[in-house]
């Protein structure tokens, strides 16, 4: 059993590794930031990644045997000072008291023009600010704490709570939401629960340097919409699609990443959305 950090406790992520990390018998941490912590299945302490000091200092006197980063925001003004530099913080910290560090970053690292299925071995190439300041917090990681692993994932969703992408995918199908969905972005879009098992399997396991931790079935946001909203019993005829393509924004399209290396690592099986829907008794 570990000592593990939890960094973005009270995230949709990271409230389901602390829930499985310390239903594992794990000692668990987690840090807040402006919510509530949830539950007392960790100590909760509060933490600005921001603040370089106070995240030496936490981890200083925490002196975890695991840190798992997942504090980020997608925008706004501190898309770089949280995403990029925090995780930069929170590498530095890790290193010098000796942990090892799960970093979690993004598929949309990529600029998503590849045929076929992203590698280990593709370099990043970020089209958006998000995936600019994801590949910027991958760098300063590595340089920071070359042993640690870099997650890559993509788009995670779950059904207890309902995550924020099958939320918007309802609003939409319902008309509360006047958005569509593209036909031509491509991605591997993980069941949360299996993403916060397969990070605590990699607790344990040596591996350093990017791995791509994705579910095994590629689909565009318009099919995995049309599956999530068919999954909570709401008619999916409603959702109109689009092409990226053609968005004013440049997006990254085909994000879908080959997950062989972590399937061949871990025991944890990364499903495919209908996999678990089927497991799930939501496959209709
Ligand atoms: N969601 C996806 O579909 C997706 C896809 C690919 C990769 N990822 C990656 O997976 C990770 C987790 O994503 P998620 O959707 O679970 O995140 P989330 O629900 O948006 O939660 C973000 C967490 O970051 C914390 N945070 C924000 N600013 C902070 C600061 N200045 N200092 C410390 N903590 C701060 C928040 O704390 P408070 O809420 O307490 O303020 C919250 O716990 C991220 O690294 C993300 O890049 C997510």
């Amino acid at each position: 059993m570990a000592r593990i950090f939890i960094t973005g406790g009270t995230g949709y992520l990271g409230r389901v590794l602390v829930r499985q990390a310390s239903l594992g018998g794990h000692h668990v941490a987690a840090s807040y930031h402006t919510q509530a912590p949830p539950s007392d299945e960790a100590i909760w302490l509060s933490l600005d990644v921001r603040d370089a000091l106070a995240v030496e200092d936490l981890l200083d006197r925490l002196r975890p045997e695991v840190v798992i980063h997942t504090a980020y925001r997608q925008g706004g003004p501190d898309l770089l000072p949280v995403t990029a530099m925090g995780a930069g913080n929170v590498a530095r910290a890790a290193a010098a008291v000796g942990a090892r560090l799960i970093h979690l970053s993004s598929d949309v690292i990529f600029d998503g023009e590849r045929e076929g299925a992203y590698t280990e071995d593709d370099p990043p190439s970020p089209v958006s600010a998000y995936g600019a300041a994801k590949a910027r917090a991958e760098a300063l990681v590595t340089a920071a704490h070359p042993g640690a692993i870099v997650v890559r994932t993509s788009l995670i969703y779950g059904f207890a709570p309902i995550d924020r992408i099958s939320q918007f995918v309802l609003d939409v199908a319902t008309g509360r939401s006047p958005e569509r969905l593209f036909t031509d972005e491509i991605r591997c879009p993980i069941y949360v629960e299996d993403l916060a098992a397969a990070l605590l399997e990699l607790c344990g396991l040596s591996y350093s340097g990017p791995l791509h931790v994705a579910g095994a079935e590629a689909l565009s946001r318009y099919a995995f919409g049309a599956m999530i909203a068919r999954a909570w019993n709401v008619d999916p005829s409603g959702i109109q699609g689009a092409l990226s393509a053609e968005s004013p924004v440049r997006r990254p399209r085909n994000c879908a990443l080959d997950s062989s290396r972590a399937r061949r690592l871990l025991r944890t099986r990364l499903r495919g959305v209908s996999e678990v829907l089927r497991d799930l008794g939501r496959l209709r």
